[in-house]
């Protein structure tokens, strides 16, 4: 008969509580994804013991060969993980020690598996984050060029979800330019910060043996070392920084998408994407539903809990290291996975969608977008203090909506009935395009000023 552990779960484990242990502990089967940065750490590791005469430089060649092989093994898919090994530090050592008998425990002297962890995970969030960099770099390219193509295209600019005043469609990608501008200059002071070498901080304490952290650093293509043992193990707020630039990437990522989903409904009908980003309906024939913004929309939520996860579990957490940082990996190396996948839909989606300028013009038009102009036309026209010059037009609006017309169409002699000192030079400013060129302050929506910001962003993406 088979031994149950316990009678609330037992039936499905074939022994006791070690197999649950292993179930909890073991870190293997997404930590090898570390397999690399944890190959090349064992390498600079063992190349500086070696340098420094710790140990022989027979032992190093043969540790050197050997992690090559193990490399190998893994790169084919020939590689046999073991849970019982725990995690890759130790899968991958184990290996080692069949390769080349007993000269594989050198490679641990001056080490501890809380250092390993430490540096491997940090060159895998650097390198990542590099990518990110790259990635949210070749969106802001894809925006500007989408941009430049619309810097006189008129589409209605919204407060409130409701029709505020003209702008063009170019401004409006620019904001996005900001935005994910911004987004690139955080990640990349997350990389500068966390470019430090832990290696060699050991378990907590550092060494009596004579290692060199500068040569490991340099050799990992660290800036340095990390200066305190102890903080070197204890904390993972690189990775927390990249997740926190990540969730801010996102949630930008999900407001433009969010747009995308309003703009290519047929009640606003302002772009249509391509079949490329689009799926069908499995009843409605006629259904071209915009799923992969709605899917960078969502994705969104996976990688603000990524953040919030990491955040809960390193709160209070007493120094130096404790299991609990095992928890670190999964939820990165989804939100990382997650976050390429919304740039690159993102990608897509902004470079094939095909504008209706038609349609963005027409909602220009409606919802007395160009009152403001009528405003400050009042002011500077007639002199008047701006607030009184909006409580006329607003009589003016009132007026324009009773006749169910807009307020170009208004005829002088009912625009004077409000006040008698308007004269017809008032209805050149009324046009939704007068609007929108006459905005040429700093940042406005002006065409000319939209080029500006664009040659602004071309300056500074290509000169170095
Ligand atoms: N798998 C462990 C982790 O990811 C490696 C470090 C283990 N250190 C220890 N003292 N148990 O955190």
């Amino acid at each position: 008969m088979k031994k149950q552990s316990n009678k609330m779960w037992g039936g499905r484990f074939t022994s006791g509580p070690d197999a649950i242990m292993e179930a909890i502990n073991a870190s293997i089967d997404f930590d090898r994804k570390l397999y690399v940065q944890d190959i090349q750490g064992s390498v600079a590791h063992a190349a500086m013991l070696a340098e420094q005469g710790i140990i022989s430089k027979e032992d190093y060649h043969e540790i050197e060969k050997g992690l090559k092989i193990v490399l190998q093994e893994i790169t084919d898919g020939q590689f046999v993980f073991s849970r019982q090994l725990e995690d890759i530090h130790m899968n991958i050592e184990s290996r080692l020690t069949e390769l080349i008998g007993p000269t594989a425990g050198c490679l641990h002297t001056a080490r501890s598996r809380n250092d390993q962890v430490a540096v491997d995970f940090r060159l895998w969030v650097k390198r990542q984050a590099e990518k990110t960099a790259e990635e949210i770099e070749t969106l802001i390219i894809c925006l500007l060029n989408r941009a430049e193509e619309h810097t006189a295209t008129l589409m209605p600019g919204f407060t409130h979800l409701q029709i505020a005043q003209p702008l063009t469609f170019g401004h409006h990608l620019m904001a996005y330019v900001e935005m994910f501008g911004r987004d690139l200059s955080r990640v990349r002071n997350a990389i500068e910060r966390m470019d430090e070498s832990p290696l060699g901080a050991v378990a907590l304490a550092g060494t009596g043996f004579p290692i060199d952290r500068f040569t490991t650093a340099k050799m990992l293509g660290f800036r340095e070392p990390t200066r305190n043992s102890i903080d070197s193990v204890s904390d993972r707020d690189f990775a927390i920084e990249f997740l926190a630039s990540a969730s801010i990437v996102a949630i930008h990522l999900s407001r433009l998408a969010e747009e995308i989903v309003l703009w290519s409904t047929s009640q606003f009908n302002f772009i249509s994407l391509s079949d490329a980003f689009s799926s069908g309906s499995s009843i409605m024939p006629q259904k071209k539903n915009p799923d992969a913004a709605e899917l960078v929309r969502a994705k969104t939520g996976r990688i603000n809990g990524a953040l919030v996860t990491l955040l809960t579990i390193m709160k209070g957490l007493p120094l130096a290291y404790s299991k609990d940082m095992q928890e670190d990996k999964e939820l990165v190396f989804d939100a990382a996975e997650t976050l390429e996948l919304s740039l690159a839909a993102m990608m897509g989606m902004i470079s094939n969608l095909v504008v209706n300028a038609v349609a963005m013009k027409r909602a220009t038009e409606l919802g007395y977008s160009t009152a403001t102009d009528f405003a400050d036309w009042l002011v500077r026209a007639l002199g008047l203090p701006f607030r009184e010059a909006h409580h006329i037009t607003g009589q003016a609006v009132a007026l324009a909506e009773n006749k169910k017309c807009d307020l170009g169409q208004l005829s002088l002699s009912e625009l004077q009935s409000i006040h008698p000192e308007i004269t017809d030079d008032v209805f050149q400013y009324l046009t939704v395009e007068k609007s929108v060129e006459s905005r040429t302050s700093y940042g406005g929506t002006a065409p000319k000023e939209v080029c500006r910001q664009i040659l602004y962003w071309k300056k500074r993406l290509f000169t170095v």
